[in-house]
Formats: structure tokens, sequence, C-alpha cells
């Protein structure tokens, strides 16, 4: 792991007087609108990974904690899929990738997908050369008019053909597809013979918000498999990937195993995975997230000088802010992005608090009034 910086940067280095906090802040307090996965483990979760600890379990999944996760999944999605659990985000999307497209085709995705922007290649990397063809994203969108256009780019041997389209909800920019959106999308993917993958990494955010059946945004849209996040929901590690074409899914638990992502104590990836669905869990803690997002919105659209530059419709809030304001925010010790969407980018996740929110957006005001 690379070595701490020696520059503190983005880590605090002089703390904002917590003028707004009761009690004592916790670790890493300004950290936590960096990124919904700087928030720690949710209760539910690591109560139920400290259960799982318990005699001796069957390894590689076979055990009855996965077994009991896959078919609560397939309840909760209303859908006989094949269900297979990695370590996280870029492994779950790029081995999904690769199982849709040979290395001669191509991925259509938005040119602020993760696939695209964060994942170092490995999409390409797991498919042995499927080339990801980016189109502009709108609001954080694909719309079909530039699907069509990356479809219909180029038909020539000297090009790859468009094989699969990547969607990500909620997208990385704190929007959302519409069910309609979804399918639209879909019916052009598949009337030129692709299939449709979603990395939800924050889709229990897009389901709590739209109050939508997660069927109605996924396989009953068209959606052929999907890549459930969990870290960013509150789990430690592990997300989820669902293939509602079952087919596609066939031969995934060799390409998993070969990508080292097959856990070997997989009960203690399942069991809280398990803890997360019981109840609701994970749609109480998403629509949590989502709320603290539009209180943080509210309080910072009414700042002169602020900028909301889309709709926080999920959890995240992306502020248009003067170069000045930034550095005193950062100089204040807060830590967040200003590479993705332009803006500076505020995550909430299950852990913020309003007083937090509350917190951060009396001090944007205050860096934003000392001019
Ligand atoms: C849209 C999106 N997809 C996928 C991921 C998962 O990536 P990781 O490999 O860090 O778990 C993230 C994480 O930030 C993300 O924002």
């Amino acid at each position: 792991m690379p070595r701490r910086p020696a520059t503190a940067d983005p880590l605090p280095a002089a703390l904002a007087a917590p003028a707004l906090v009761s009690g004592a802040p916790p670790a890493g307090y300004h950290l936590q609108f960096a990124s919904d996965n700087t928030a720690g483990v949710c209760p539910e979760a690591l109560a139920a990974f400290a259960q799982a600890n318990t005699g001796f379990a069957a390894s590689y999944g076979n055990d009855d904690a996965t077994h009991t996760v896959c078919d609560r999944l397939r309840e909760v999605f209303e859908a006989d899929a094949e269900v297979f659990f990695v370590f996280n985000g870029t492994a779950a999307n790029s081995t999904a990738l690769a199982a849709l497209c040979q290395s001669y085709q191509a991925v259509v995705c938005s040119d602020t997908a993760h696939v695209h922007t964060d994942e170092c290649g490995a999409p390409e990397f797991f498919s042995g050369g499927s080339k990801l063809l980016t189109v502009p994203a709108r609001q954080g969108k694909l719309t079909t008019a530039g699907l069509t256009e990356a479809i219909e780019r180029r038909s020539d041997i000297h090009y790859p053909r468009a094989r699969a389209v990547t969607l990500t909800q909620s997208t990385e920019q704190g929007t959302l597809y519409q069910r309609g959106e979804i399918s639209g999308l879909a019916r052009v993917a598949h009337a030129h013979g692709m299939k449709v993958h979603m990395d939800g990494a924050r889709f229990a955010n897009a389901v709590a918000s739209l109050g939508c059946a997660p069927a109605d945004i996924t396989w009953r849209a068209g959606v052929d498999v999907l890549c459930l996040g969990g870290t960013k929901m509150g789990l430690p590690v592990g997300e989820a990937i669902l293939f509602f074409d079952r087919q596609l899914g066939a031969d995934f638990a060799y390409r998993a195993k070969q990508a080292g992502q097959l856990a070997s104590k997989m009960r203690f990836v399942s069991s809280p995975w398990l803890a997360m669905l019981e109840g609701g869990t994970w749609l109480r803690h998403a629509g949590h997230a989502n709320a603290m997002a539009h209180r943080l919105a509210e309080k910072v659209a009414a700042l002169p000088g602020a900028e909301l530059l889309l709709p926080p419709e999920a959890n995240g809030v992306f502020v248009s802010l003067p170069e000045a304001a930034i550095a005193r925010l950062r100089a204040a010790g807060w830590a967040f992005y200003t590479f993705i969407g332009g803006g500076a980018r505020f995550m909430c996740s299950w852990a913020t608090t309003p007083e937090a929110v509350d917190h951060l957006a009396h001090d944007i005001g205050a860096a934003l009034a000392a001019g």
C-alpha cells in the first residue's frame, strides 16, 4: 500500500472549530463527505459478521448463509437470477462486462462512467481487450442518441463492434435514471444484439430515492446484469452480481475464481449481506444517506456564491465553489474531491449525521463569506 503522504492533503491539517457538533467528533470526522466509503461498517452488518464467526462452515460459497442470501436476493429482485459475490466494485464491473464481451467487441459507456475513469483499465484487462466506447454524459447519464451514435460510429472491420452498454445507477454525478430512460436505452441495445450492464455501486440509493421495486429499474426495464454495491451501503466488503439472463452467468464462477474473486470464507461476505436485506435495512440506510444529501443541498443552495451543479437525486451533492472557498474549506480540514463532476463533490452515507451536514454547510458559508 502507498505510504502516508508527507503533506497531509487531503487529510485534516487544521480542524475547523466543530461549533455545531455535540461531543467529541468521531475519528476522521472531516473525511466523511469525501466518499460514501469513508464510513465504517453499519451495526447490522457488523453484528452479522460477528455472528457468522461460530464453528465451521463449508467454504467457497457452499455454506448455508450464502445459499440463503442468494435466495433472498432472488426474492428482492423477483427474479431467478444467477448470483455471485466478489470483493469490490471494480472486480464486479470488469468481470461482469468480460462475461458479456469477446476481446474484439466493445462496451458503450458515458464519459463519466466509473468503468472508464476509475477502474485502471480493469474492464479492458479482464475482457482481454474489449474497448470502451465513450459517449458524452448528459447530467451524468447516457442518452439513447449518444448510445445510437456510438453503435453506428463505425461498421468496418477495423473498429470493434458494440456488444454491451453499461449504465451507472445512481450515476457518478448523483443523478438517477428513471425507469423509462433505462428501458429506452435497453431497447436500443437489444435491437442491436447488445447486452445491458448496470453499475449499481449506489443502486440502493436509487431504489430508496425512486421508491420503486428493484425489478422495475433492472430486468423489467431490460437490464441483463446488475453489479449491486454493498460497500457503499454499509458492508465491510463485497458486491453482488446478479445475472438476470442466467445464460450470461453460466461460466461466471470460473471467471471469478480465475480473477481471484472467490472468497474461501464466503460466509463472512454473505452473512452481512443477509443482515442488510433483512427488513429493508439496506434501503433504510440508503434513504438516510439520500436525506442527508438533500439537507446539505438545501442549505448550500441558499448560500450566496455556491451553485448546485446538478439536482441531488441520490446521496451526492455537487457544488460549484470559487477556488478561494475550496482552499479555505480544505485548510479547515474538510476532504472532498473536485475532479468528479466539475465541482466540489460531497457524499453522504448511512453514517452521516444532520449535525455533520449542518457543520459542513456552516463552514462552506463561512468560506464563501470570507471572500
Ligand atoms: C460508480 C461506481 N462504481 C463502482 C465503484 C466501486 O469501486 P471499488 O472498486 O472502489 O469498489 C465506485 C466506487 O467509488 C463507484 O463510484
